[in-house]
């Protein structure tokens, strides 16, 4: 350590890769001999653990995806005997089972030590108080965030999600310096602050560490000058570990750094499944390099981004998730990210970051209504005034977007709130 920095986070490409290439040996070997799911996947796409000789050669090794883990449910993926298993976690699957994953001692131990690489990173120190309103449970945000704040040396208050006029009288009493919240809940905090007559600048808040649903630039400047504090990314996946894949640096705020000492990136084409040159758009796909009991071999994540060079640390940044290859809309024939929207509602001075997209099809074809809230500090004068502002969100996303959407400003509260990740697309099309 120096500076309160691992060696690692400020080593040369050089030693990065050099470990990468041992762990990959060392990862590949144990689901081969371990994980009767991974010898049969691989035997079948005809590779061994062997023939990994240098990064490159992990192209040749088949992808893992939500569905594998499906079919071993709900222990087969473990790479240990059950009862090495300390924790489970499970992230609800869209549709069916849930996808269930497992840590050893070991395991909990790296989680926690990167939640506090990346709450340090964030600018959090030893002693700060934080505040965790990611849900406790079966979902990794709480206590993955939980015991990586311990590990800092912070004082934690695990506040879960919801109960929101309690987060806010908690927040005024025990005065965290840091919280741990979803985006769009942080917004809807905002939203219950003022409810209760209270400036969300007047906290003691300095940092918040958002992350577990995709968010935009525009959110971040939002949430920044409301509560006037850094509002930093972190990224992260149950598959992988849960939060703290990476996370992103204060003194550059320029995408979340992937703890590559611990996970190996690649970005395919999510069609061809190629692997693209660095720096291309695509879906990310990480390996595990430190797992034990429930590694994962070229896990295919969904999300769209793309890799970016090390600035504040030695190792890549991951861009905005713009989406995911699995949610986004094709509405005529054009493809459309609910992120794209957002950006533009939020052009809006008068328009709220609370939205939902509604699909419908009528007759064969597909039409989009965007359901939005007006800003609370803001009435409009007139009917005409509502209308040019729908009017004008309607322009932008036919101009910048490509599709004709019809617009509903709608009063403050008419948008379900999130109790933690925001439901942004109510899809009424037959399947
Ligand atoms: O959401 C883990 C997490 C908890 C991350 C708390 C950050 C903070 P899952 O429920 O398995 O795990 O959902 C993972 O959420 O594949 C992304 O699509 C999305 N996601 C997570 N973090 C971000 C982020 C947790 N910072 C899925 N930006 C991922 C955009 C994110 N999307």
């Amino acid at each position: 350590m120096q500076n309160g920095l691992h060696a690692i986070e400020t080593a040369s490409r050089d030693e990065i890769s050099a470990l990468q290439v041992s762990r990959l040996k060392s990862t590949l070997g144990h689901v081969y001999n371990h994980v009767p799911h991974y010898r049969a996947k691989f035997d079948a796409a005809g590779v061994h653990p062997d023939d990994f000789k240098t990064l490159s050669d992990l192209a040749r090794f088949p992808f893992t995806t939500k569905q594998d883990l499906r079919d071993n449910y709900p222990y087969g993926m473990f790479a240990v005997p059950r009862e090495a298993v300390v924790r489970i976690h499970a992230s609800s699957g869209t549709t069916g089972k849930p996808t269930v994953v497992g840590y050893t001692q070991k395991d909990i131990d790296t989680w926690a030590s990167l939640i506090a690489r990346s709450i340090y990173a964030a600018g959090g120190r030893a002693g700060d108080i934080v505040h965790v309103a990611y849900g406790y449970g079966l979902f990794t945000g709480g206590l993955g965030a939980h015991y990586g704040a311990e590990k800092l040396g912070c004082t934690v208050i695990p506040m879960s999600g919801g109960q929101t006029e309690k987060q806010v009288q908690l927040i005024c009493d025990f005065q965290p310096n840091i919280i741990m919240v979803t985006p769009s809940y942080m917004l809807n905090l905002a939203d219950e602050f003022r409810r209760q007559g209270i400036d969300p600048r007047t906290t003691r808040l300095r940092i918040g560490m958002h992350g577990a649903e995709p968010w935009s630039e525009a959110m971040r400047g939002e949430i920044e000058a409301v509560f006037g504090i850094e509002a930093i990314d972190l990224y992260g996946l149950s598959e992988v570990i849960g939060p703290g894949v990476a996370s992103e640096c204060a003194e550059s705020k320029d995408g979340p750094v992937i703890w590559e000492d611990h996970f190996y990136p690649e970005i395919i084409d999510p069609v061809s499944g190629e692997v693209l040159p660095e720096g291309s758009q695509g879906e990310l796909v990480f390996t595990s390099l430190s797992k034990e009991a429930m590694p994962v071999i070229r896990y295919r994540t969904r999300d769209l981004t793309r890799l970016l060079p090390p600035t504040s640390r030695s190792m890549r940044r991951i861009g905005k998730i713009t989406g995911r290859s699995d949610d986004m809309l094709i509405i005529r024939g054009v493809n459309v990210f609910p992120s794209q929207i957002e950006e533009l509602i939020l052009k809006q001075p008068k328009l709220s970051p609370h939205y939902i997209l509604e699909v419908t099809r009528d007759g064969h074809l597909d039409s989009m209504k965007v359901n939005v809230e007006l800003k609370p500090e803001f009435e409009f004068a007139s009917g005409a005034e509502k209308e040019f502002v729908a009017h004008d969100l309607q322009h932008h996303i036919k101009s910048y977007i490509g599709i004709s959407a019809r617009i509903d400003i709608v009063e403050i509260g008419g948008i379900e709130r999130s109790l933690g990740k925001a439901r942004r697309v109510i899809d009424k099309r037959p399947k």
